[in-house]
Formats: structure tokens, sequence, C-alpha cells
């Protein structure tokens, strides 16, 4: 089966850690290195017990890791707060007048926020959410814009042991539907509005219609006032934030919490339609991000660290809010897109903010290719010192043109490998230590015992593909699917039993670095954000005039994979653009702009095995032969194919 993973890329550049980095370096060397990671894995109660002794532990823990598998729980019988580790914890150690948070709006609006003020805001916003009955264990569904609060809203929770659950603000009322039922939640919080590429996004309407139905459990909106616009208030349901906040003080004391107490659920896509529901507990969480922080990123007290995702992905989470802020660095936060109201955007706050450590996508870094140079060359971008990617593979000439352009050739870029379910980056360069080689992630970050194994669960030899899995527990792993734990045992641990399937395939080099070659599954990446082919194809379907539906990725430029899908129509119905440009709003409806098909082609029936199943390897080769050629009327043809496979008895 490894012949199924075969890899075209033959990269043979290599870039040493420059000689000033390595000098300021955390860790001195790839001895260093090595003996840490040794160290993490055989003896991972001194390294633990030193790393995340940095921590404030309420109580110590008894036993560092309890692992029935594929259950763990780390930090046994610890107490632990975490919003006071990201926040009171730097106020008590005299940098309360640090900034904590800057932040810049996508109209040009901007705000600075200090430790102290921070802790201020969290602490009454905690007050806020127990004020409106929420209780530890409740679970509240954040739904906010990119400005402070929704950090403040995350920590909140945080505080008094509620569990959020962050849904991207791109994402539809259908979306917001789905993840209330699933995680039962109590409450929302929302804005009335918040700002995209010059538009409203219209926040608190979305909620509204999600909230329409009356199914949900929820007793309590809570809105913060960002636009300014027109909006609904429910009486008795819904409430301002600044109202609320009105009425109560800045004192919250940080209850400990079971190191196990949930933390947040976020949702993404698997394999079938309904997202995944991934559990994140306190204290193994905290202690990952936080670790993965100091080491990957090199926080130091005069940083001003910028990492571009939105706080709705768990790159948000975990590098926006809980691994920066539980070291103190200065973090900024922006509201918008790269591209408004200008394509140098980004650029320009670098400068203005003198960034010196600066995490973003490779879909970005494309696109910054694409729209030209002279859109970054323009601004002074020296203050920058170290570069990060993450999302999906760095395309070779991506990397390069991010190292050289970005980075003036002299910042390390941290290709960052890692997921949702793994709460916190795993394959990773050190900066100062590991040398560097475009497109790959290289080597396993400490407490990571990555591996590539063919289908018997043989590791794999040098540069042959197989299955990316890790093969022991690690503190910031998901804990289960939430309400699912059957779901979460097959995923994850029924291929290879005791042992993590990403659900990637790679291969490694002659040097050990991991080449992460994509997904195995039925999972797309599009402009790094993770998405089910059979979402997609379920919210086609729920369309009157679509009978079936298939969906795959084409290469694609800037998005990485973009959305191709293959539509059969109900009898009576005309295939014609109309109604292929309707079904792409409609998907967008559904889920949310990024799930929007590229293309739409029609086909007179769906090419299947004997035994049903789409073969998507064959619509995969279609999709990627070429761009539908204006002409959508012209079906496409696969009864041919279809017949030819149900005759020779193939099944895929
Ligand atoms: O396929 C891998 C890809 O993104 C997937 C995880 O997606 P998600 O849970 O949405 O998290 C994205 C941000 C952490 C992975 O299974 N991926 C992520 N980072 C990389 C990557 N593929 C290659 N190189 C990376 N650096």
């Amino acid at each position: 089966m490894s012949s199924d993973f075969k890899s075209v890329l033959h990269e043979t550049r290599v870039f040493p850690p420059s000689e000033e980095f390595k000098a300021k370096a955390r860790i001195s060397s790839m001895e260093e290195y090595k003996r840490l990671h040794e160290e993490s894995l055989n003896s991972p109660e001194t390294f633990w017990g030193r790393e995340a002794g940095e921590l404030k532990w309420q109580q110590p823990w008894t036993q560092l890791l309890d692992w029935k598998p594929p259950f763990a729980k780390w930090f046994v019988g610890a107490k632990v707060n975490v919003a006071e580790n990201c926040v009171d914890r730097h106020v008590e150690a005299g940098r309360g007048d640090k900034v904590a948070i800057l932040w810049e709006g996508e109209p040009g609006d901007t705000r600075s926020i200090t430790y102290s003020q921070l802790k201020d805001e969290v602490c009454k916003f905690a007050n806020v959410l127990k004020a409106q009955g929420i209780k530890a264990g409740d679970r509240v569904l954040i739904y906010m814009p990119m400005v402070p609060e929704a950090a403040v809203a995350m920590l909140a929770c945080a505080r008094i042991g509620a569990v959020h659950s962050v849904v991207f603000g791109g994402f539809s009322s259908e979306s917001i539907k789905d993840r209330l039922h699933d995680s039962g939640a109590i409450a929302v919080v929302t804005a009335d509005g918040g700002y995209r590429r010059g538009k409203v996004v219209p926040l608190k309407a979305n909620v509204d219609t999600a909230l329409s139905g009356g199914e949900s459990k929820v007793e309590k909106v809570i809105v913060l006032k960002r636009t300014g616009q027109d909006i609904a208030m429910q009486a008795g349901r819904d409430v301002w934030w600044h109202a609320a906040e009105a009425e109560v003080d800045a004192n919250c004391p940080a209850e400990g919490f079971d190191s196990e107490h949930p933390l947040f659920i976020l949702y993404t896509s698997g394999s079938t339609g309904k997202p995944k529901g991934i559990l994140h507990t306190s204290g193994g969480y905290l202690a990952g991000t936080y670790l993965t922080s100091k080491y990957i990123f090199d926080m130091r007290d005069d940083d001003v660290y910028w990492c571009t995702a939105d706080v709705g992905w768990i790159t948000g989470h975990s590098y926006i809010v809980y691994g920066p802020l539980a070291n103190g660095v200065t973090a900024l936060m922006y509201e918008g897109a790269p591209d408004t109201p200008h394509f140098g955007r980004f650029w320009e706050i670098v400068e203005k903010y003198k960034v010196t450590i600066l995490y973003t996508a490779p879909t970005a870094i494309r696109a910054f290719i694409k729209w030209g140079d002279e859109h970054v060359t323009k601004y002074d971008l020296s203050s920058l010192r170290l570069l990060g990617s993450v999302g999906e593979p760095i395309n070779p000439e991506a990397w390069m043109w991010y190292h050289q352009v970005i980075g003036g050739g002299r910042c390390p870029i941290v290709d960052t490998w890692w997921q949702t379910e793994t709460g916190a980056i795993m394959i990773t360069p050190l900066p100062g230590v590991t040398p560097t080689k475009p497109g790959t992630a290289t080597l396993p970050f400490f407490g990571v015992d990555a591996a590539v194994l063919d289908d018997d669960g043989k590791e794999v030899g040098p540069n042959e593909g197989g299955k990316l899995v890790i093969r022991k527990p690690w503190p910031s792993m998901l804990r289960t699917i939430y309400g699912d734990a059957e779901r979460y045992e097959q995923t994850y641990w029924g291929t290879y039993p005791g042992i993590y399937l990403a659900g990637d395939s790679s291969r490694r080099d002659e040097d050990g670095y991991f080449w992460i070659m994509g997904r195995i599954d039925d999972v797309l990446n599009v402009s790094g954000h993770r998405l089910g082919t059979a979402e997609v194809e379920s919210a086609l379907v729920s369309h009157a005039s679509v009978a079936e539906a298939a969906a795959v990725g084409r290469p694609d430029e800037i998005k990485g994979q973009a959305v191709v899908v293959f539509v059969t129509l109900k009898a009576g119905v005309e295939a014609n653009d109309g109604l292929a440009n309707e079904l792409k709003k409609h998907v967008g409806n559904v889920i949310g702009a990024i799930a929007r098909p590229d293309d739409v082609r029609f086909a007179n029936v769906l090419p299947k095995t004997r035994s049903g199943k789409i073969i998507r390897r064959l619509l995969k080769e279609v999709a990627a032969g070429g761009q539908v050629k204006g002409d959508t009327t012209t079906l496409e043809d696969f009864g041919a194919v279809a017949a030819l496979m149900q005759s020779q008895g193939k099944d895929e």
C-alpha cells in the first residue's frame, strides 16, 4: 500500500540556522534537541515536571499520565485555572502594564490592552456569565468577529470552568444550529456584526436564524456592540455586553479546576457529513500550547507576535489566545482580510507595530506572491525575526519567497504540522537549531513520538510513503469526540490499536524529516481549512433540484485545493448556468463561504462501483482536467464508465 503514497518532490536546498539566531537560541544544538526529545519520551516525568512546572498549578499532580488506550488523563489530580495562567500570573509577576493584546480593526480603529486591563475584562465578563446563570461545565457558543472580546469571552469561560465552543464568524446559521444541537450550549456570545472585506457580517442575525426553530437549549444571548447596525434584541433572552458588564465588578477569583476539566469543544470536518466536536481539557492543553509557543516561536519579553488566523480555528485558539498569553507575550490581533483596503495591508501592519514574529498560512503566502512584490517591498519589514507557516504543506517555491521577500533571508521559518485534534504543534523545526529545507515540517517536537507506517503497522524505509501516526499520547491531545467516544476510538485509534492515526500521508527523508503529502481520507484542505466532502454533498442534496452529488478537490494555485462538485439533477430539472450559480450560493449559505464550490459540473449519472461507492479517483481526474468550459448545459457522461465498472465487477 505504501506505493499509494508517492512523492514527486525532490528538494535538496538546506538552510542552517544563522549564527546570530543560534547565539541567542534557547536550545543550543541539534544534540541538545535530541537529548531533550529523548528525555521527553523516556523520562516524561522529569521533562514535564520541569517544563510544565513553570506554570501555576493550584494543586500539584500526583501522576503525570493515566493511559488507558485510547483514553488519556494528564497531570492527574492537579488543579489549575487556565485563565489565571494566561492573565493573572503575569500581573502578579509585576508585568501588569505590559501590552497583552494589540488590536487593529479592518476599518483602521485600534486598541491596546495591558495584562492588568485584560485581567479586569476577563474577570468582569466571567461575572457577567455567572450573573446569566452559567456554571462550570456548561457549554457556551462563541460567534464573534476578530475583536479582543473574542479572546476575553474564551478566557472568561475558562476562568469559571464553562466550556467554550467557538464557531468561525464566516460560518452560516445552519452551522451554528448543528453545533448548538451537538454541544447542548445554553448561551451564545456574539456581536451585532463584524467587518470583513469592507462589508458588515450580520452575526447577530445569523444567531437569531439559528435559534428560530426553538429546538436549542439556549437561554441567553450576550451581544457585543461592534458595528452599531440595527439588530433585533429579544427581551429576556438577549442582553448587551456593555449593559451586563456595567452591573458587575472586576473581582472574580480564579477557582482551580481538575486538570482534565473540559476547556473547549471545537468542531472540525471528518469523512462523514457530521463535523466532529473535538474536546480539549485544561492542564494538558495549557502545558502543550505554552511549551510549543515558548520554544517554537521563541517568545521573548520584547516580541510583538502576530498570528494571522481567526480565533474560530484551532490555530487561533492555541496561537492567538492560549499559547501566547500563557507566555505573557504581546500578541497582535487583526480583524480583517489581507487585501482590504489594499494588497499591502499585512505589511503595513508589520511596519506599524514592528511585528517580530509572524505566523501565517501557505494559502495567504501564495496570494501575496500573486498580488506582486511591490505591495510588500514598500514597507519596512526589518523588525521581523521569525516566520511560521501552518495549515497545509508549503510549496518549496512559496517557502523560498516567504524566506527571501518577507524574511529578508535572515528569518528562520518554522513550518508547523499539527491538527485541531493535536491541540498544539507536533512536527516543526526549532528556530536557531534545526536546519530547514523548503517544504518539510522537519522533526517531532518534545513529547511527540511520530512515525510513518505501512498497512501492516511496520515503519516504512527512508522516502517511502505511508500513514502518519503518533505512537504515544501527548498532553494536548484531544480527549474524545464530544458525545461520541465510539467514533473517537474508530477514527483515530482503530487502524493501529493504541496508536493515533493522523489522517495524513507522509514520508521521512534520509535525515528523518517528515514531508507531509496530504490527507488520506475524504477531507479537503481549502485555503488551509478542513472541509469534508460529505458535508458539501449533504448541503447539495438539500437543494430541491439535486438528486445526487459528489464533491472532490482539484489542485488550485492559491487555495491549495478548490472544491469541484458533480451533480445529477431530479427528473425534469434543466442544467444551466443559473442553476450552477444557485447551487454554489446554496452551499455557501448552508455551510459558509469557504465551502462554496468553485466548479459545478452536471452529470447524467455518477460513476460508481458495483457496491455503489462513488469512484472519486475518476472524478478527481476529470476535475483536475480543467475548469468547466462555459457551457454547463452539456452533461458529463459517466454512463459508459459506470457500465464498464459494473461489467468488470470492479470495486476500487
Ligand atoms: O493535512 C494536515 C494539514 O491540516 C490538517 C489539519 O487541519 P486542521 O485540524 O484544520 O488544523 C489546521 C491548523 C493546525 C492536517 O491533518 N496541515 C496542517 N499543518 C500542516 C499541514 N500539512 C502539511 N504541513 C503543515 N505544516
